[in-house]
């Protein structure tokens, strides 16, 4: 079980003796799944991986709902700011961005959007999102976070622009999306106010605030998702193994979704966990929808 293909790169470059009795393996988070599917691609994947990202259990309500709580909270614990007013931009519009965007809306933030793909900043607009390049945003931001998997994604020349007081922060994968060590270069004093707060003073005598060393911001100040929402990661990651495990003879080496039967298994006993009950479709209805010839 993996988060973030790091025991994967491991066995594959350092422990190649091990790799014979790994009859598969499991990745957690959507950076790990970029990096595995490009293994695959280049023939470099020694076992089947199934991508616990990809299934609906998982980005739709951890990614969503377990960052987008989780990331408010770790602000919120390491600055103690006040949401509502404030500009907050959320850079990246994918599960996790969407989720901080939505989030941060309900405590009365204006939210701005970055993006760079035309079909999520499409969704953010009519999200009722604000959304414009970050050249744009930097000067109007007052807290900034980004969620891409993507590297220097705030860089020099935003800092150049933003406000004195900024807030800086990461919830997507790892601390290169903020560009730090460019940070550091031009600061010409570097302070600590509170426990999670790095204070970058500028020749300009404007001041900018790096959360958490740039890195996960829910798991440096915060706790990281609830359990309630990783119950079904998990499934997930215990389901996968399982299906692996039955079914590995007849998998390449390839990255693949979990079968969306299991998918859906997992949402039903969430929902029943939950005291949920849905309708079921009557054989009538299987019926009509399975024909088509009956669509008039
Ligand atoms: N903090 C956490 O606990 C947590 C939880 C799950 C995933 N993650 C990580 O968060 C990151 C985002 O995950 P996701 O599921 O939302 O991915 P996603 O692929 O759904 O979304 C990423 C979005 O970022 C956009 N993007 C890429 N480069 C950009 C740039 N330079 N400027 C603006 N937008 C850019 C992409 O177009 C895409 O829409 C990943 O690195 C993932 O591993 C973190």
């Amino acid at each position: 079980m993996d988060d973030g293909a790091d025991l994967v790169s491991t066995l594959h470059k350092d422990r190649r003796e091990l790799l014979d009795n790994v009859r598969g393996g499991t990745e957690e988070t959507t950076t790990g799944v970029i990096r595995l599917r490009a293994m695959a691609n280049n023939g470099a994947l020694e076992y089947p991986i199934i991508a616990v990202n990809d299934a609906m259990t998982k980005h739709f309500f951890d990614n969503r709902y377990g960052t987008g709580q989780s990331t408010i909270d770790g602000i919120v614990r390491a600055t103690n700011i006040l949401l509502a007013g404030k500009t907050f931009v959320v850079a990246g519009y994918g599960w996790c961005g969407r989720g901080l965007a939505m989030r941060a809306r309900g405590m009365g933030a204006n939210v701005i959007v970055t993006e760079v793909d035309p079909l999520a900043a499409l969704e953010a607009v009519m999200d009722g999102f604000r959304v414009m390049p970050m050249e744009e945003a930097a000067p109007i931001g007052d807290i900034f976070c980004t969620l891409t998997g993507d590297i220097n994604v705030i860089d020099q020349h935003h800092f150049d622009r933003m406000k004195d007081g900024a807030i800086v922060s990461n919830s997507g994968h790892f601390n290169v999306e903020v560009n730090i060590p460019s940070l550091e270069s031009m600061a010409v004093e570097k302070r600590k106010p509170r426990e999670f707060i790095e204070q970058y003073i500028l020749p300009d005598g404007r001041s900018l605030n790096l959360l958490g060393e740039g890195r996960l911001i829910n798991l440096a100040a915060a706790e990281g998702h609830p359990a309630s929402v990783m119950d079904m990661s998990f499934a997930n990651q215990a389901l996968s193994l399982e299906y692996l495990f039955k079914h590995a003879e007849e998998l390449e080496n390839m990255v693949y979704t979990i079968p969306e039967d299991i998918d859906r298994e997992i949402a039903r006993m969430k929902l029943e966990e939950m005291g949920v009950e849905i309708d079921t479709l009557t054989e009538e209805q299987e019926t009509y929808l399975a024909s088509w010839e009956e669509g008039t």
